[in-house]
């Protein structure tokens, strides 16, 4: 089969690989019909993700079709249409009994990526996310392994379009994830770092929960006039404003907001010390985004990180969010917690997730994909692969 393979910085390859296989009994065998980049799939395209092999095939948004499954399979059955989590759960564990799927204690071979770990287990597998994470082969291809497939697989009904329900698989949940950590209700005011398709869907889900006014900062402008369009956020434009804390301080009665989500992760664009810190191994993330969000943050509010983090930060400011009492949120999504009532949103027409896709291309043209998302060329917002097309 096909697939998109990565074999370094900047080096990702469409070409033949082997078939996949049944490998346990409650494996499912999936010919994947639309499948996306993601703003994660972007760090290890930069070759920020340690344990990669040449070879390994990324992607973990994806859906498709059931073509074969084990004999321990009792949710899905071939044929059925599904949309897939990136989080690879047992379903039965101390955590995912919890509803904390992306902590899944059984499913990760891998070591994780916690440094001081001890003798903690690492947190769930993912799909096409190095072998930090269990070196599972990713669903950017014709067709993809999906194992523990009575706990991910959402089936989805006839006659939906793939695109609407495609970003179940991770970044709608991730959206509304950080909305909820944020604590976001009626009349909240929120900031979001981040204009990417997952500051997108923080948005669109912040709305959904009842957010009065949200700013959203970015670099670009193209992707802030959408969202300014689409969710209705104050736009702050990053190379017009280079502190955008203190401009929402002055919109916001000298108090902040209530919330602020950073939607970015560990590679923002910093400032110029946090680039030199980054450079000479200083730090592992850029701090700005993150002492920018307790600035922006009221006293008792909530900062939620849904941008991926690593290691360590310098200058991180804790003695202010510690004066202004500020909760801190975060981590990988639960998605399998959140996809059942997100389809409902989806289907009864409160959620519009697709509307943010701006390419749409067959698998051969992937690694155009990846260049046109990571360079923001042609106003890219969110690419979509479709295997079956070419
Ligand atoms: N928590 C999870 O489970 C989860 C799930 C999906 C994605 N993510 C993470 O979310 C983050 C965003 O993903 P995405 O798909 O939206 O990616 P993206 O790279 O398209 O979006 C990031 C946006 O942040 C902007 N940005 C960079 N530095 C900035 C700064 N200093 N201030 C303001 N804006 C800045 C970029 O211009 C870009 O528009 C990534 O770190 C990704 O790994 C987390
Ligand atoms: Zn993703
Ligand atoms: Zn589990």
């Amino acid at each position: 089969m096909k697939a998109l393979t990565w074999h370094g910085a900047h080096d990702v390859r469409v070409e033949t690989v082997p078939d996949p296989r049944l490998e346990a009994d409650d494996d499912l065998l999936l010919r994947v019909t639309a499948t996306a980049i993601c703003g994660s799939d972007l760090h290890i395209y930069r070759g920020k993700i340690p344990d990669m092999e040449a070879g390994d095939i990324l992607g973990h948004e994806f859906m498709g079709v059931v073509e074969e499954v084990g004999p321990a399979v009792t949710r899905v059955r071939r044929g059925d249409r599904v949309v897939v989590p990136f989080t690879i759960s047992c379903g039965e564990c101390f955590f995912c009994e919890r509803d904390l799927y992306a902590a899944c204690e059984r499913t990760n071979p891998g070591r994780g990526a916690i440094i001081e770990k001890k003798d903690a287990r690492p947190g769930a597998g993912m799909f096409g996310y190095s072998h930090l994470y269990g070196g599972y082969a990713g669903g950017q291809a014709e067709y993809v392994r999906v194992p523990r497939a009575n706990v991910g697989p959402l089936v989805v009904p006839p006659g939906v379009p793939d695109e609407r329900v495609l970003f179940l698989s991770d970044i709608l949940p991730t959206g509304y994830q950080a909305a909820q950590n944020a604590g976001v209700g009626k009349g909240s005011t929120v900031a979001i770092y981040g204009a990417g398709p997952v500051g997108m869907m923080s948005a669109a889900c912040a709305r959904l929960l009842g957010a009065e006014h949200i700013f959203m900062v970015d670099p670009n402008p193209y992707r802030l006039r959408f969202a300014a369009e689409a969710w209705g956020v104050e736009p702050i434009d990053l190379n017009e404003c280079d502190d955008p804390a203190e401009f929402i301080i002055g919109r916001t009665g000298f108090r902040g907001v209530d919330a602020t989500i950073d939607a970015i992760g560990f590679e923002a664009k910093g400032s110029a010390v946090d680039t030199m810190a980054t450079t000479l191994k200083m730090e592992s993330s850029s701090g700005f985004v993150l002492r920018q969000a307790i600035a922006a943050t009221r006293r008792g509010g909530i900062v939620s990180l849904a941008g991926v983090y690593a290691g360590f930060v310098q200058m991180f400011l804790v003695g202010d969010a510690f004066d202004k009492g500020i909760g801190f949120r975060m981590g990988q999504t639960h998605v399998q917690h959140f996809m059942p009532m997100l389809l409902e949103r989806v289907l009864d027409g409160s959620l519009r997730p697709e509307v943010i896709i701006s390419h749409r291309m067959a698998l051969a043209d992937a690694a155009r994909g990846y260049e046109i998302f990571e360079e923001k060329r042609e106003d890219c917002r969110k690419v979509v692969l479709a295997p079956g097309s070419a």
